[in-house]
């Protein structure tokens, strides 16, 4: 009886092929929706111009700063490109962001990022070297042009004041300003799935779209001029950061969200935002599964029906342990080790099934970012007129990395719900901070030659 409702929950977590399909078609409306001029009442996938064209023809040069900030972690990196020989060299530092800056105000965000500028020049040697600076900003951000970016609003874990509906690079050149040591040329704005996408565009030109499976969940393609009713023009192709996070936000998954969805939803930064990032992405799937071991446990079927205060916890199962719990090298008597380490005493019994709870909501997500994928390359096929493509996906992201099925499931599920296209994955291994980098030197000779 207690095997029957503990599989009643997990079937929840269950998708149809039928289902699978339903989806990638709903992202495919999506889609469309977002690309027009007048925005549709119920479209929710943004479909963001970035102004970035194309990639980077091997000619760049020069040395760079680039920001790097909305992921696990803010960095600040030295980009050095050599041209010719494709060579890049990096070096970088990783800061901290305290809670309370994130969650602060916009000042403090911005005056902290410049600081850490600061102590990386200073670590360098760079004091007061004045570079092109390229400024990964992982969030959802309406373009002009490629060195303005509107913060329409924050996602994930960040909610500093007075920053939805400013423009970020202004806001980091006040704060250079305020600081008043050093000057920096603020040349680009890239969203993390941009600078992927270039950073693995640099080695293999095939590469059109950029995938981030990591604390948050966003892709980025190269979509033609003509079908951007938002940009004038009509020659060549421009990147879309399609910000899919927000996808299901007028309730197109109302059908697949679970009461535990509803949970981690409500108990967010952004409730009734972001619902495909909820159910897909690394800051939110360790919550799902706490959500789920509550409810069994509620119901006497864990842990000795004791909610513990550890499991009442937000946050506990980062995806770092859930990769852990699920890796099948792992005995369950090493899976009880690490619930222990979470502060959960389990028996035999309980970590069987606090492993089976995670396989479930890892494996759903993994099948929902095949159907978003799916969709995005039909799309491209489709509109090339091809009867079968072949393209390459940049990823990056610690779910991705990290998860020992996560990424064997995504490209299952792309190759049976896009069939006629051949998607190779290639993982970014010098993250978004390169690509931003690649970025701005475009950008830097475009200006120097229009000049
Ligand atoms: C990194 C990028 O490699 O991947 C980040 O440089 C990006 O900017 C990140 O946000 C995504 O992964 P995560 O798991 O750190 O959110
Ligand atoms: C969130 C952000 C998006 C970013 C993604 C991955 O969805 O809104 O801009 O690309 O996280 O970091």
């Amino acid at each position: 009886a207690q095997r029957k409702q503990i599989d009643k929950v997990l079937a929840l977590f269950r998708l149809t092929q039928e289902q699978l399909v339903g989806i990638r078609n709903k992202m495919r409306v999506e889609f469309e929706y977002g690309l027009k001029k007048d925005t549709h009442p119920l479209a929710t996938v943004k479909m963001l111009p970035t102004y970035v064209c194309g990639m980077p023809d091997g000619t760049e040069k020069g040395k760079f700063l680039a920001l790097d900030l909305g992921g696990t972690n803010f960095r600040v990196l030295l980009v050095k490109i050599r041209s010719g020989r494709r060579s890049v060299r990096m070096y970088n530092k990783i800061f901290a962001i305290p809670l309370e800056i994130m969650q602060g105000t916009g000042e403090e965000l911005f005056d902290h990022i410049v600081q850490c500028i600061t102590d990386f020049l200073d670590y360098m040697g760079l004091k007061g070297a004045q570079l092109p600076l390229g400024f990964t900003f992982s969030f959802p951000c309406r373009q002009a042009s490629i060195d303005k970016g509107t913060l329409i609003e924050w996602t994930k874990g960040f909610k500093a004041t007075d920053c939805e509906g400013e423009d970020v690079v202004d806001m980091l050149r006040e704060a250079i300003k305020r600081r008043n040591e050093f000057d920096l040329d603020i040349v680009a704005v890239v969203n993390d799935t941009v600078g992927t996408m270039m950073t693995c565009g640099y080695e293999d030109s095939n590469c059109e779209v950029g995938l981030i499976a990591g604390t948050g969940s966003n892709m980025c393609y190269m979509e033609e001029m003509r079908n951007i009713e938002l940009v004038e023009g009509d020659e060549g192709k421009m990147c879309i950061n399609t910000e899919w996070g927000g996808f299901g936000d007028n309730g197109c998954l109302d059908d697949i969200h679970t009461q535990y969805d509803k949970e981690v939803d409500e108990g967010s930064l952004n409730p009734g935002k972001q619902r495909y990032e909820k159910m897909t992405s690394g800051m939110y799937l360790g919550e799902i599964v706490r959500q789920i071991l509550i409810d069994l446990t509620k119901q006497g079927l864990l842990f000795r029906g004791q909610i513990s205060e550890r499991l009442q916890t937000r946050g506990i199962f980062e995806t770092k342990f859930l990769s852990q719990i699920e890796s099948d090298r792992l005995a369950l008597l090493q899976v009880r080790r690490i619930l222990q380490q979470l502060g959960l005493d389990s028996t035999c019994e309980d970590s069987i099934v606090v492993k089976e709870v995670c396989g479930a909501v890892s494996r759903r997500a993994a099948q929902l970012y095949g159907a978003g994928l799916a969709a995005i390359v039909e799309k491209r096929r489709e509109d090339q007129g091809l009867e079968h493509m072949r393209i390459t996906v940049g990823v990056d992201g610690t779910l991705y990395k990290l998860h020992p099925h996560f990424s064997r499931i995504l490209r299952e599920t792309v190759k049976e719900l896009a069939p006629q296209c051949d998607v190779m994955f290639m993982l970014s291994e010098d993250g978004s901070g390169k690509g931003a980098a690649l970025i701005t030197a475009v950008a830097k000779r475009l200006q120097q030659t229009q000049r």
